[in-house]
């Protein structure tokens, strides 16, 4: 075992968080309380996105959101010790064993499916089986990297998400992908291959290269000819526009840069994370739920993304972590206008009826899906708590 149980506090809080240790520690409180509270519903099914009357819709055992839920649990337990909480994400694993049995389940996603869960029970009980399933993924993840181009394929020609074609999905890499590296590198970690940290370094560097662009904005998606590898165009899926920013883009990049240069060291990834979150900021202007994309023509009506202002706060804090203590202290204030901005208006913790923490999610404008609660929110959500005091263990 190599997560220990902590508290709610972590060890030592950095001093600059002081003025806001007791809400954010209090709506941690509540986080793991509602997750106490809802388990007897929620059972082992594993929540899509938000109903209307705050109640969820499920994912099939193949989504890329299957692990969410699971990551809360496992950082629930992590938290209290408690083992209800420990052992409602190990019910899970099942699910885990499943995906890689079925073939078409299987795209870049395995890392988000991966780290939160068989990675999480690998490291806070120290069993064989999960560690074996995410090498598993490692090893499947690994086999979509391209090295003509130095990329990972995000999807797959085949219908994994509702019947792409080939020649939307071959070639293409989307921001989202930076998540999905952590297992690339704590499979480098577990086995010293180096093939797995050439390919999540390798699929970095071609991200810094194509996604962001010189502006500091991001492109959602790039492709590249998949024969030669040779790079083509930007393109959105989620966002607004080709040449717009789709928020949560903006925040997968921000978290996923944080996290490549935490564990590599490499300080061109700090930079990026930096150069990105500086650009959200600048964008957010006074704003403290970001816009679900920082260039929809008239921003003050369009749908908030509570689920982007939650991945970019985490990612943010793990940014903080790295600098020094003056520049630490600017980037914590950033962060913790996030949270204010989710504490005061998307926050469910403390509504009985609600099954999930955050309100104002948009998963996919453009397809209707915006105003709802989000599995990946939430748990990016708890994660930013968490940092935030002062926690530094977690399964990426
Ligand atoms: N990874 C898919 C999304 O962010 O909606």
């Amino acid at each position: 075992m190599k997560i220990e149980t902590s508290s709610y506090f972590a060890a030592s809080v950095p001093a600059a968080a002081t003025s806001h240790v007791d809400r954010h520690q209090a709506a941690l409180v509540r986080s793991v309380e509602k997750l106490r509270t809802t388990m007897p519903i929620i059972g082992i099914r594993n929540p899509k996105i938000g109903l209307s009357d705050n109640g969820w819709a499920y994912c099939s055992p193949y989504d890329w959101v299957v692990s969410f839920h699971a990551g809360q649990l496992w950082l629930a337990s992590q938290l209290t010790g408690d083992p209800t909480f420990l052992n409602a994400a190990r019910a899970r694993r099942s699910i885990f064993r499943g995906i890689l049995a079925h073939r078409r389940a299987q795209d870049h996603d395995l890392g988000f499916q991966f780290s939160l869960s068989c990675v999480a029970e690998w490291l806070m009980t120290g069993e064989k089986e999960p560690r074996a399933l995410a090498l598993e993924a490692a090893n499947l993840l690994l086999g979509r990297y391209r090295p003509e181009g130095r990329y990972l394929q995000a999807w797959n020609a085949q219908p994994a998400h509702g019947g792409m074609r080939a020649d939307f999905a071959n070639g293409r890499i989307i921001a989202d992908t930076m998540q999905n590296l952590a297992l690339l590198y704590w499979a480098y970690g577990e086995t010293g291959r180096a093939d797995f940290r050439e390919a999540a370094d390798g699929h970095a560097d071609t991200t810094l290269k194509h996604l962001v662009r010189d502006d500091d904005t991001s492109f959602h998606t790039f492709l590249f000819d998949p024969s030669t590898g040779d790079a083509l165009r930007g393109e959105t899926h989620q966002g607004h526009a080709d040449s717009s920013c789709w928020s949560r883009g903006q925040a997968w990049l921000i978290h996923g840069f944080a996290q490549c240069a935490r564990v590599t060291g490499n300080r061109t990834y700090l930079d990026a994370a930096r150069r990105l979150a500086a650009k959200a900021e600048q964008l957010m202007g006074s704003d403290l739920v970001p816009v679900w994309d920082y260039d929809v023509p008239d921003p003050k009506y369009a749908p908030r993304d509570s689920s982007a202002g939650a991945i970019m706060a985490a990612g943010i804090y793990m940014l903080a972590d790295q600098c020094d203590a003056e520049e630490a202290q600017v980037w914590r204030g950033f962060a913790d206008r996030l949270i204010a901005g989710l504490l005061d208006t998307c926050d469910l913790t403390g509504d009985p009826a609600a099954l999930g923490l955050l309100a104002h999610g948009a998963a996919h404008v453009g397809s209707g899906y915006s105003d709802t609660m989000l599995p990946y929110g939430d748990y990016y959500f708890m994660e930013a708590l968490m940092r935030s005091l002062g926690h530094t263990q977690f399964f990426w």
